[in-house]
This record gives C-alpha cells, structure tokens and sequence, in this order.
C-alpha cells in the first residue's frame, strides 16, 4: 500500500494512510486498492441492518461483547478484530477521537444549517450499503476478503462510514454527520491499525435552487453542479481552518465511484503535503438509487485518528486503544492539548524468512502477526525479497519491529509470540520457512 509521506518520524509519519481516492481508483491504475482494506462477519438469526443508535455502548470496556466470529465459509473476523467491535472510541467522553468529534459536529453546528448527528449506527452492515449503494461494482478490489472483514457474504464490518449514506438519505435525512469504527486489514506501522474511526457529512442541497432535471453531462456543466462543489469546498475550507487554524491547502482532484466530480483536500503541515479528507458532489446514480433523482448534494468523509494525531501530536495509532491512565488522562480537559509521551520503551526486532506460494497475500500475514503480538508489533516491514532463478520460488523476509506502549518488554515473551508466528505461518499461509 502506498504511504504519501516518506520518512516515517514524528506525528507525520503516522498520520499518513492510504489515500482514499487511490483506495478507489479503478483497478487498472491503482495498486493501492489492492493492498488496501477489506471485512467479515454475521451469527444466524441476526438481522443484517441494526436500527439507528441501536445498542450502542460508551464504555470502553465493552469491545468484544459480541459474537461476530462463525463458520460460515466466507467469515474472515479474528478474535482480537471482534474484541475492537464495541469498545466505540469516539463516544468515550474526553478520548482524543471524542474531542475531535466533537469539534468537528461544533464547527457544522455553528454553521446555521443543522446537521443530524448519528454515531451509534451498527458497524455490520450488508454490501449493498458498503458497496452496491455507493457504486462500487462487483469485483472491485475494495471488495476483496484480504482487505475486508467479512462475516458472510453478504455481511461486513463497515470499511468506511459512507456505508450509512444511502440508507440515511433512504430514510429522508438531508444533512447529518455519521461518525464510527470502520476496519481494514491493512499493513501493521504507526499510522495503521485494523480499526479506526470516520465521519461522514452529507448534505443535500434546496430542491428550489437546483434544476431538476437534468442528464448527467447537463448537470456537470451546470452553474448549479459548480455552486454545490464551491458550497462544499468552502464549508470544507472553514472546516481545517477551524481545526488547524489557518493552514495552506490544496485541493486534488480525486476518484471516487459515489461522487462527480470528486476531490481531496490537502495541507501543508510540517513541510509536507497531507491529505485530510476525500469528498465530492455525489453520483446521480447513488441518488437515483436511493429514489432522490432530482436532488443534488455533496458528500465527504474524514478520519478521525489522522486528524487526532496531528493536533494532539499522538504518534503512534494504537495509542487509541490504550486504557493506560498515563495517556487518558492527559485529556481530562476535554481540549486539544498536545500529548507529553510518558515514555518510549526500548524496541526489539526479529525477521522471518519464508517461501511463499503463488496465492499470498501480504495483509494474511499481518494479520497473523496481529493475531500473536496484538499491541506489541510495532511495524512489520518486508525488508527483502528475492525469487530463486532456478525453482522460481520467491521468498520474503519480514522485518517486525515489536514494543509496547506501556512497560518494558522481556527477551522471553518477544521470543515466545516470535516462536508461536513462525509455528503458525506455515500451516496458515502455506509458506515454507527458510
Ligand atoms: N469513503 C471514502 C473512504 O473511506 C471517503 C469519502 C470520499 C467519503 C468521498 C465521501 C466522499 O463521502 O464523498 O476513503
């Protein structure tokens, strides 16, 4: 997967993660969307779709509460993925990813048009609301079980919250913030962990200042179309101005299969350009699916952790997931404040060798190492590969870099989640250790 800044220091680093246009890019031109996300998972009898604010839990002890893992063929969830599904960082009062939130719902409060806010909605969800509604076609790699968490066929843990739009617009909400979880199997480093959080804007414009009917190339030339994308870029604008103060930025254009045109918006922090967020005007066919062909909108959708880790100089994602009071407690105030690291505890690294057959897929195996090291894997990083000219074997060896967060780690216990990895990745992988 492709990270937009290089070095890897500092809040940056981390704060990069797959660009969300190249995640959808179409699959001739990108290899992002390949290495990208994906999900899994439902118990019988469940029903696909959990009504709004449907059992949801602020506290944040409640992760892994819930039976997402069966055995039905197409389930993909891990224990240590179902153990996230409900801890809901962003409802926990005084979280990083709370504060931002809030911050964010405040400034579209203040902006005189009232946005509906929804941040309870289940994060398993059908297909159809991850994929179908917005336009992504079968077959896309957005789609593919090594990026996605999926519980059954037709059943998945949300990949991004744009999942709510269609069913939201559906039900005749007009403007509102969708805020949740949303999991990717992805690369394990300081700006990528499994889960993390999104909020979604949507809103759709006044039936009376916007022709009606229009086809789709009339509409794209239409002052109409060029007023909803200079309404969304400047409410945008005013968004990372009150988030950051008055930074530099840019706008790039972007590809999504639910917006037209589509957009990302960049910038300039810490000598370097940053992407922030992805939107655009959304797709008259995501309308005219939802029943709404004669109505226009925008649309966007944030991450919250990216965000989180450049105002509060976080560095390092899973710091989120932390229940350690030397880190909660350091946002009692409810403002953002610039995080004090409390310590950086010695890091180890071990490499791992191996075959790997023709089927591999990368993210199987952080995955693996996510299974055996939870927390403790820092980044895990190929660091050679070389395919032998005579068997045509190509072989692969990971660097994994482990620490914790929170204490020291001894030789023996680094040694032992080493041993499990090299015991499993065998019989899991179908790779021959060298
Ligand atoms: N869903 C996109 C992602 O996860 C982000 C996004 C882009 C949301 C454009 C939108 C949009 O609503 O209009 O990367």
């Amino acid at each position: 997967m492709l990270v937009l800044l290089a070095p890897v220091p500092a809040v940056l680093g981390m704060a990069s993660r797959t660009s969300a246009a190249r995640r959808f890019a179409s699959p001739r031109t990108t290899r992002a969307v390949s290495a990208a996300p994906v999900l899994r998972a439902a118990r019988a009898g469940r029903p696909l779709w959990h009504g709004f604010a449907a059992g949801a839990t602020t506290s944040a002890s409640a992760g892994g509460t819930r039976t997402l893992i069966s055995d039905d063929p197409s389930n993909n969830v891990t224990p240590y993925i179902e153990k996230l599904v409900g801890r809901n960082l962003h409802l926990i009062p005084n979280h990083p990813l709370f504060i931002i939130k809030r911050k964010i719902e405040g400034y579209f409060a203040e902006l005189g048009i009232s946005f509906e806010i929804f941040d309870s909605l289940d994060p398993v969800v059908t297909c159809t609301a991850c994929f179908d509604d917005l336009n992504i076609p079968p077959g896309h790699p957005a789609r593919k079980p090594s990026d996605t968490y999926y519980l059954s066929e037709g059943t998945l843990l949300r990949t991004h919250t744009s999942a709510h739009q269609s069913e939201l617009m559906r039900r005749g909400h007009e403007r509102f913030l969708c805020t949740g979880d949303v999991y990717r199997r992805d690369e394990i480093d300081a700006s990528h962990y499994p889960a993390f959080h999104q909020m979604e804007g949507v809103r759709l414009m006044d039936v009376a200042d916007m022709p009606a009917q229009l086809s789709r190339d009339e509409w794209l030339a239409s002052d109409a179309c060029a007023r909803t994308a200079a309404e969304l870029k400047g409410t945008l604008e005013g968004l990372v101005d009150a988030l950051f103060g008055p930074v530099e930025k840019r706008w790039v254009e972007a590809y999504f299969p639910f917006t037209e045109p589509s957009l990302e918006l960049e910038i300039f922090f810490q000598g370097d350009w940053l992407e922030v967020l992805g939107c655009g005007v959304i797709h008259s066919e995501v309308l005219a699916k939802c029943g709404l062909e004669h109505r226009h909108g925008w649309a966007f959708g944030l991450g919250l952790e990216r965000l989180a880790m450049i105002l509060f100089s976080i560095p390092d994602i899973r710091l989120f997931w932390t229940e350690d009071t030397r880190f909660t407690s350091q946002f009692a105030s409810g403002e953002v404040v610039k995080f004090q690291p409390y310590s950086k505890y010695p890091e180890c690294y071990k490499d791992v060798a191996f075959f790997v057959p023709e089927t591999w897929e990368e993210n199987d195996f952080m995955e693996l190492c996510r299974e055996c090291g939870g927390d403790l894997m820092e980044n895990v990083k190929m660091i050679d590969e070389f395919t032998n000219p005579k068997s045509g074997k190509r072989s692969l060896c990971y660097r994994i870099v482990y620490r914790s967060m929170d204490r020291s780690l001894t030789n023996e216990e680094v040694d032992e989640i080493q041993f499990q990895l090299r015991e499993k990745v065998g019989p899991k992988l179908g790779v021959e250790l060298r």
